[in-house]
């Protein structure tokens, strides 16, 4: 595995941001669970998003499905019959790959001719050289049962996108709010996927959570609401902290796209174990709201209360991975410093480590550091703490030397450090330390909320 990938999933367990799922018991394949800073931090991603997707809009409101649904959502939306996979197993080392994925790294070889059959006799298994299985469809839906028989009637499916809800919810919403076209619902939560090969930690995994956001409008307009989203994703790549190098905006051909979708972009971004997607916009036309239309027999149609037009509303979708922007955040903002940038001696010696995570996102905002175990300086300390703590997400840290701390807090991408000193007891005022330019100030006590809130903007 890449380096830096090596080195991002060890911070993630070392400090507590991610874990293998299950460890004790040997781990669950590809499963992880966040730890007191991940889960911060995924939070911190989902409430900007509910803030910059949702709240913050007037054409938005937000809500929260079932993730069991009758099983007949899927039937309608194309998932039973089509929400497959190909693979192929390897006859030899009995390893399983995607097909697509086998065809995707032969792309990359010269005389490769996308418009010739593929000959699978051909391909061999990538790890062994093996023969390979005739490509077969796998379904990717989890089925569970409803209820205490298991037979072909209680069969239920664990949703694979969060869309589904927000589709059969369009008219509850309409007749319940005094949302007019276009607007949008936004909702964040699990999807399952049982995918044939997870891949790269929390990339690819069977469970994870999306943000999604399905807006609905009169067909006429889609160009310009198809734009208008695109503009925010890119503000919301910005607010990660992305750099634009890393993301690249794939317009998705004809051949590739859903059959029912007129435009899809994939943001893709330049993971270290290559470009791959991070996000995807697509204009889905009429189809989902016309199948489900279809299938339930509820009048789904939309009539405009100014012009009397009735349609079917259009869908632009706007979707988004929580776990690969939890990835993209920890790979953009991790940097290493070699030979350190401290002026203490013992730390000057190690490579550091600083998380230079949007501050918005900081699983700790702020840290109080007493210069010494002293009684009397850890009680102004503790005090300091107290009152940080009914503002932000705020640490104490009173052991070993002030420089391995501030390197403990850089590591985690904490923006802050507050050090109370022996001068505080004099002076009341504290010393504060930006993670990033490592410039220090001395800030009044009293001060200190109003000094922290101007520099977190949260
Ligand atoms: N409703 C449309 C939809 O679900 P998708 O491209 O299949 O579209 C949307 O998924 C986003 O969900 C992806 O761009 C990615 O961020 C995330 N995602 C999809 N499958 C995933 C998986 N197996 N593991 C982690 N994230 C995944």
């Amino acid at each position: 595995m890449d380096n830096k990938m090596e080195k991002i999933i060890s911070l993630a367990k070392r400090r507590g941001f991610i874990f293998p799922s299950s460890e004790i018991y040997g781990g669950i394949g590809a499963t992880y669970d966040y730890g007191p800073l991940g889960v911060e931090l995924k939070n911190n991603i989902k409430k900007l998003w509910w803030k910059m997707f949702v709240q913050g809009r007037d054409d938005m409101v937000g809500m929260d499905a079932a993730i069991i649904m009758h099983p007949k959502v899927w039937e309608a939306s194309g998932h039973l019959k089509n929400f497959s996979d190909p693979l192929v197993d390897c006859k030899s080392c009995k390893r399983r790959f995607r097909a697509d994925h086998l065809l995707e790294a032969r792309a990359a070889e010269p005389g490769y001719d996308k418009e010739k059959p593929v000959d699978w006799k051909k391909i061999k298994c990538p790890d062994c050289g093996g023969e390979l299985t005739e490509v077969r469809n796998f379904n990717l839906m989890f089925k569970t049962f409803m209820g205490p028989l298991e037979d072909s009637n209680s069969v239920v499916y664990l949703r694979p996108e969060t869309a589904g809800g927000m589709f059969v919810n369009f008219k509850n919403v309409l007749d319940t709010s005094r949302m007019k076209l276009p607007f949008g619902l936004g909702q964040i939560g699990k999807a399952f996927r049982n995918e044939i090969t997870t891949e790269n930690f929390i990339f690819r995994t069977r469970e994870f959570e999306q943000m999604e956001v399905e807006y609905f409008i009169n067909p006429k307009d889609w160009k310009e609401k198809f734009e208008m989203w695109l503009g925010v994703m890119k503000e919301w790549c910005k607010a990660l902290g992305l750099k634009d190098k890393n993301l690249v905006y794939h317009e998705i051909d004809d051949s590739d796209r859903a059959f029912y979708s007129k435009r899809t972009i994939d943001i893709e971004y330049q993971y270290p174990f290559g470009q791959k997607e991070l996000y995807g916009l697509a204009y889905r036309t009429d189809y989902d709201l016309t199948q489900h239309q279809q299938f339930s027999g509820q009048d789904l149609s939309y009539t405009d209360p100014v012009t009397k037009e009735k349609y079917i509303p259009h869908i632009i979708e706007p979707s988004l991975g929580v776990d690969r922007s939890v990835l993209a955040c920890l790979l953009e903002a991790y940097e290493e410093i070699d030979g350190g940038r401290s002026t203490t001696t013992e730390a000057n010696k190690e490579v550091e480590t600083v998380l230079r995570l949007p501050k918005e996102l900081a699983p700790i905002k702020v840290a109080v550091l007493p210069l010494s175990k002293k009684e009397n300086l850890t009680k102004v300390a503790e005090e300091v703490y107290a009152d940080l703590r009914k503002y932000w997400n705020t640490d104490y840290d009173e052991t070993s030397s002030i420089g391995r701390r501030y390197r403990r807090q850089d590591e985690i991408g904490t923006p802050y450090c507050v050090t109370v000193d022996f001068e505080s007891l004099e002076d009341k005022a504290v010393t504060v330390r930006d993670r990033d330019t490592m410039a220090q100030e001395r800030v009044k006590i009293g001060e200190l909320v109003g000094y922290l809130r101007e520099r977190l903007g949260c």
